[in-house]
């Protein structure tokens, strides 16, 4: 279905056209001036230069041209040369009509289905879930299920460290507490035991202090590197215990990852890019792009036209190991090989951004990837507590994901058995469903590459810019559907009719702006948008409730019209926080 501002730049194409101007003036925009009018169109100002005569003459004769047609309700020429369009009421409800009808909400099917992969999560296996997962895990989950309802086939992939240098470290910690263990025997060559040698809560406690002892001890982080090193080159002992680490880790990330209702159609990691390193490395020197630089194997990447210093992009280490940029360019091999994509998203840190930079550059350089391959790299940016610093536990620690989200939830169930009277188990359900809300539309609110202030009282709100509201006001909606239909009558029947209240107007206006929105927040791969979008949305209809008798309206007809505009409402805030990832309870 078109967009509402398209079929409005048709009409003025036309106009333009009419009244003996180039059509490529004609472009219509939302109004910045609601106060005055809906969409607004200052094409004629740009027209000068070519037609030597004053803004408002040309404005006149387009709005002049503009009479007659069935979706404009008012339309005014004003000084010095815009030209300000209020819609036709009638036209409004029948777009509206037209999008109830559609699946998708009048978003249209793109022109070519791509195949994207979306690389989020990221976490770190071997280290506990922190504060710091969140964003990548929050964004990217938007970021795919966006790309998904506007039609893409998305494949979400969490893309494990598992294969760095917490491996060593965990390894020799191990070492240093049961030296007994086969995996450390060189010259064992027997069956390694089926049993893990530490639990969850061990393994979440091991790093830690590994990574502590490092610190303080050269050696033993000279040890670390190099048992990652041996792990790296296939050592027998370390890869079975390496598997161990796996095998311990993943339940309990998966549990973690799906208590944020983000889930991975793959669940691959640094390590699956392992296959791939030697051959990939072999024909960068074959085809010459990689050199030698002390030791180290780099590819240059830099441009005559960069105003920044972007190093070259390091392949191997003068030891031969494998590092970051290694496994992610191999990891664009299997891609390739796998699901030829045509988009891979990456999902980071923004402190990340020159690492992609790099490999962005050589996996294009080297034909790694195809030219037309797009690569993109959504670097967002720091958590912070409300002083202003990266967040933190009150005591200073790294606060785990698990204490963060149970955290809120708590909060939250203080707050609903608070509000009424309500049975315990439900009331845990709703806390989470709310809970979750609260965390996500928190921090997708903001724009990715911002830092922002995790402040959890404001997030859970039911007042104000916050998920918690856009719930609220989806529960209030669903309440009064609920009455309507246990009167007797059924909403599906129900027809959008036109606005005859300003904040009826209002209200329509924002719900057919939902295509528009939604293929924005693909193009520009922003959540925020719609974020900022249901907001106005909730808003709007709350304007409209507060002002409107609705199921006490008399008149049935009418009383109708406006049940089938609140359906509408219900399904595009649903549809959007579904994309955001969260969903509403039936009551709160
Ligand atoms: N494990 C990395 C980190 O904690 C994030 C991985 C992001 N994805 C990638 N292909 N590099 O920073």
């Amino acid at each position: 279905m078109k967009k509402l501002v398209d079929l409005l730049t048709f009409e003025l194409e036309n106009a333009f056209e009419k009244a003996g101007y180039d059509k490529q003036y004609a472009k219509v925009t939302l109004s910045n001036r609601p106060d005055l009018c809906e969409y607004q169109c200052n094409g004629a100002m740009a027209a000068v230069k070519v037609y030597r005569k004053a803004p408002i003459m040309i404005a006149n004769d387009v709005v002049a041209a503009l009479e007659g047609c069935v979706c404009i309700e008012k339309v005014e020429a004003v000084n010095p040369g815009f030209i300000n369009i209020t819609l036709d009421a009638a036209f409004v409800a029948e777009y509206l009509k037209n999008m109830n009808a559609e699946e998708k909400l009048g978003v249209s099917e793109p022109n070519k289905v791509k195949t994207i992969v979306v690389d989020y999560g990221g976490a770190n296996v071997a280290k506990a879930l922190h504060v710091g997962h969140l964003r990548p895990a929050i964004i990217g989950e938007s970021v795919k299920r966006i790309g998904r309802y506007v039609g893409h086939q998305v494949i979400g992939d969490v893309h494990l460290g598992d294969w760095g240098s917490q491996m060593g470290l965990v390894m020799m910690e191990l070492k240093r507490r049961q030296p007994e263990l086969p995996y450390f025997d060189e010259s064992f060559e027997g069956e390694y035991p089926k049993e893990s040698p530490f639990t969850i809560e061990e393994l979440g406690e091991i790093y830690p202090t590994a990574s502590a002892y490092a610190k303080e001890n050269e050696a033993f982080k000279e040890e670390a590197l190099q048992a990652t090193y041996l792990l790296q080159n296939g050592h027998r002992g370390y890869t079975a215990l390496w598997r161990h680490i796996m095998n311990v880790s993943l339940p309990d990330l998966k549990k973690n990852y799906s208590a944020l209702n983000v889930e991975f159609d793959l669940w691959k990691g640094e390590a699956d890019a392992k296959p791939y390193i030697a051959d990939m490395v072999q024909y960068l020197k074959d085809e010459g792009y990689a050199r030698e630089d002390q030791g180290a194997l780099v590819v240059d990447v830099k441009e005559d036209t960069d105003t920044k210093e972007v190093p070259p992009c390091m392949i191997l280490k003068s030891d031969g190991a494998a590092l970051y940029a290694t496994t992610d360019l191999a990891t664009l091999v299997e891609r390739e090989k796998l699901y030829q994509p045509d988009q891979v998203v990456y999902v980071t840190d923004k402190r990340q951004e020159m690492h992609f930079e790099q490999v962005f550059r050589c996996a294009k350089k080297t034909g790694i990837v195809r030219q037309e391959t797009e690569l993109k790299h959504i670097g967002f940016g720091t958590m912070n507590g409300k002083d202003g610093k990266p967040f933190k536990t009150r005591d200073g620690g790294v606060m785990r994901l698990e204490e963060l989200v149970g955290d809120i939830n708590d909060k939250m169930y203080e707050k609903i058995i608070e509000n009424r009277a309500i049975e315990e188990e439900e009331a845990r359900e709703t806390a989470k469903k709310v809970g979750l809300a609260a965390l996500k539309y928190g921090d997708l609110s903001n724009q990715a590459a911002k830092d922002y202030v995790f402040d959890v009282d404001r997030f859970i709100s039911f007042e104000g810019n916050t998920g918690p509201y856009i719930l609220y006001t989806i529960v209030r909606i669903k309440s009064i559907l609920a009455k309507y239909v246990e009167s007797g009558k059924e909403v599906a029947l129900c027809e959008i009719q036109k606005a005859e209240s300003a904040s009826a107007k209002a209200l329509m206006l924002e719900v057919a702006k939902f295509n528009s929105v939604m293929e924005g927040a693909y193009e520009e791969l922003a959540p925020h948008k719609i974020c900022a979008y249901i907001y106005d949305l909730s808003n709007a209809f709350n304007r409209f409730y507060h002002e409107t008798k609705i199921l006490s309206e008399e008149n049935e007809a009418r009383k109708a019209g406006y049940i089938a505009l609140l359906s509408i409402t219900k399904r595009v805030l649903e549809t959007c926080i579904d994309v955001l990832g969260f969903e509403a309870p039936e009551r709160m």
